[in-house]
């Protein structure tokens, strides 16, 4: 049995102060809800204050990114040591971190590994583009990307990490995938791939989510597809009623 996992990925929103304003708004709803892993990931100038009004609430805790080394001269980036003192989950290999940062499966599989090591559960995401899409490169896309992503990491930690199949053209366009889509693309592609290194033990222990417009209207949707197993959430886990009605779509 995989427990139901939701994320929000707030992306490049809300100050410090309008973190605190919204967890409190959220939180003593979200902590109720048990039978669901919920993490939330702000940016990282709120990861602190985030972590003390999370503290013992039951709702992790998760950073968008990281750097692989554990330190050193590399301006402007944040190390797994520092995210691990804050964070017990990452997420990486994000499209826009792809697209707009030239992260390449193999950046994605250093991170990786450094979570393997700093003892982060990831959140690796994959998905095609909608130039892609259209010219029906979706299975050779969302493989390569899983397989090239997650090399060279323990069969242990494997089984213990995150995916979210994230079709890009589906990300804060309003076009969300349909459900039963979603989840040919992870039984058939995703799963595969991570059977392929790992064996199919681990390719059916690992949760996989679905990202790309989900909001409290569409979640329950991908939520009755037997290989989806939560959502990574980004617009509508800014809002709190909408963010609510996801996670209770994910109980069981
Ligand atoms: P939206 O939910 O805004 O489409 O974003 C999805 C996403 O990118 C989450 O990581």
């Amino acid at each position: 049995m995989r427990k139901p996992f939701i994320a929000g990925n707030w992306k490049m929103n809300k100050t410090i102060a309008e973190t605190r304003d919204l967890i409190l708004k959220m939180s003593a709803t979200l902590r109720e809800i048990k039978t669901v892993e919920k993490v939330l990931c702000p940016p990282f100038m709120s990861l602190m204050s985030a972590s003390a009004l999370l503290e013992d609430s039951g709702i992790g805790l998760g950073a968008q990114n990281m750097h692989w080394e554990e330190k050193g001269a590399f301006t402007g980036e944040i190390s797994p040591v520092m995210v691990k003192e804050l964070c017990d989950y990452v997420i990486l290999g994000h499209s826009e971190r792809r697209a707009f940062f030239g992260e390449t499966d193999e950046i994605v599989n250093r991170k990786l590994i450094a979570a393997q090591t700093f003892d982060l559960t990831p959140i690796v995401c994959v998905g095609e583009t909608l130039e892609q899409y259209e010219s029906k490169q979706t299975r050779e896309v969302v493989s390569r990307q899983t397989s090239n992503g997650l090399r060279n990491i323990s069969p242990e930690f494997a089984a213990h990490i995150v995916v979210a199949y994230e079709p890009v053209w589906a990300i804060g366009t309003g076009k969300a995938s349909t459900g039963e889509a979603a989840n040919v693309v992870i039984k058939d592609f995703i799963r595969p791939a991570i059977a392929g290194s790992y064996g199919e033990q681990t390719a059916q222990a690992i949760r996989v989510l679905y990202g790309g417009s989900v909001t409290g209207s569409n979640a329950a949707e991908f939520f009755a597809q037997p290989d989806i197993d939560g959502a990574l959430v980004g617009g509508a886990s800014l809002k709190v009623d909408d963010f609510v009605a996801i996670i209770r779509s994910a109980v069981k």
